[in-house]
Order: structure tokens, then C-alpha cells, then sequence
């Protein structure tokens, strides 16, 4: 009878133990990949910081009936990284009281897209739009509306705001390759 309580107990803590090795590996495992899931997923969450308005300059200087392109570098950081990065947009108004801005990459794949103020007869036979190089797309500088090419939907505008006489967008980037806008 005290051989089958004792062999009973050794049965119990071998099963304990076995158990406890388990959970500990399992939470060992799991604390390892911490620093290798964060480094696959952190880029998706790298987010600008500061800037989020961006002066564009004095609305009184900007052309009227021609598209004029701003860069500016904005800051973006990830959990351990800060780093700057080179944006445009591109600024347009008839009046200048009534400002479009566009967000300066293709709604196709991204790419930086020009003004082209006469036909570029290789690729397109329309004066006064935005021509982008990569696949040659093309958009009304008006409306951002695609006339021509791949690009899925217009160009992308961005919110915008006039203070003490100068202009400011809200960037942002939005998903390429998608007939919506959706933010990234
Ligand atoms: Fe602009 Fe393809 S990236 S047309």
C-alpha cells in the first residue's frame, strides 16, 4: 500500500515537472521573439512625427494657373531610428484664395510625377499636365484626375489651411495601387 502512494507521488511530480518545463519554455519562446516579430512589424508603424502641417510658403507668391512643386524633409521615426525623409507636393490655384495640394507620388506606384507644361509627344500629346515618368500616367493639374495611363484613381489631395498670408498642407501618404484613398 506505501509502495503504491509513494509510486502515485512520483507520478504526480513527474507530471508537475513536465508541466512547468512547458510553460517555461513556452514563455521563453515567447520572449524571444519579441525583439524579431517587433523588427518585421516596426516598419509598418514608423510614423511621421512633428510636421504634421507643413508650410508651404506665402499664398500670394505662388503662380496662378501653373502647379508649383514644394520638397520639404519630414521626420520620421521608428522605435530605436529618427530619420529624414524628402517629400513634395504640388501646389496649384487659379485665384489664389481656392489652394489644391497634391500629395507629389503617383497614385500608381508611387513615383515622383512632373509638370508638363507642352505635350511630350513620345508619351502623351496634352499641354499643362502632370506626366509621371514610370509608366507614364498622366492627370489634369486641376483636378488631379487621371487622363491617361495606369494610375487607379486621381492624384491625392491634401488638407490645407491659409495663416497670417501663409499656406499649409496637412501630408500625408496614401496606399498606391488601390482605386481608394486610403491612408498608409
Ligand atoms: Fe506613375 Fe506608374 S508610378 S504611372
Amino acid at each position: 500500500m506505501a509502495e503504491d502512494a509513494s509510486a502515485e507521488a512520483l507520478a504526480t511530480r513527474r507530471r508537475f515537472l513536465k508541466w512547468a518545463t512547458a510553460v517555461s519554455s513556452l514563455a521563453a519562446a515567447a520572449l524571444a521573439g519579441v525583439p524579431v516579430v517587433r523588427a518585421f512589424v516596426s516598419p509598418a508603424f514608423r510614423k511621421p512625427v512633428k510636421m504634421r502641417w507643413i508650410k508651404l510658403g506665402e499664398a500670394d507668391l505662388f503662380d496662378l494657373g501653373t502647379p508649383t512643386k514644394v520638397d520639404f524633409a519630414e521626420t520620421i521615426e521608428d522605435a530605436w531610428v529618427e530619420e529624414q525623409a524628402l517629400r513634395s507636393v504640388w501646389v496649384y490655384s487659379d485665384d489664389g484664395e481656392a489652394f489644391t495640394v497634391y500629395n507629389g507620388r503617383c497614385t500608381h506606384l508611387g513615383c515622383a510625377y512632373r509638370f508638363d507644361k507642352a505635350p511630350d509627344l513620345q508619351y502623351h500629346s496634352q499641354a499643362d499636365v502632370f506626366h509621371c515618368p514610370c509608366h507614364h500616367g498622366v492627370f489634369n493639374i486641376k483636378t488631379g484626375a487621371v487622363l491617361a495611363g495606369p494610375p487607379p484613381r486621381p492624384l491625392d489631395t491634401l488638407d490645407t489651411k491659409i495663416e497670417d498670408g501663409m499656406l499649409y498642407a496637412a501630408y500625408e501618404d496614401f496606399r498606391v495601387g488601390i482605386p481608394s484613398k486610403v491612408a498608409t
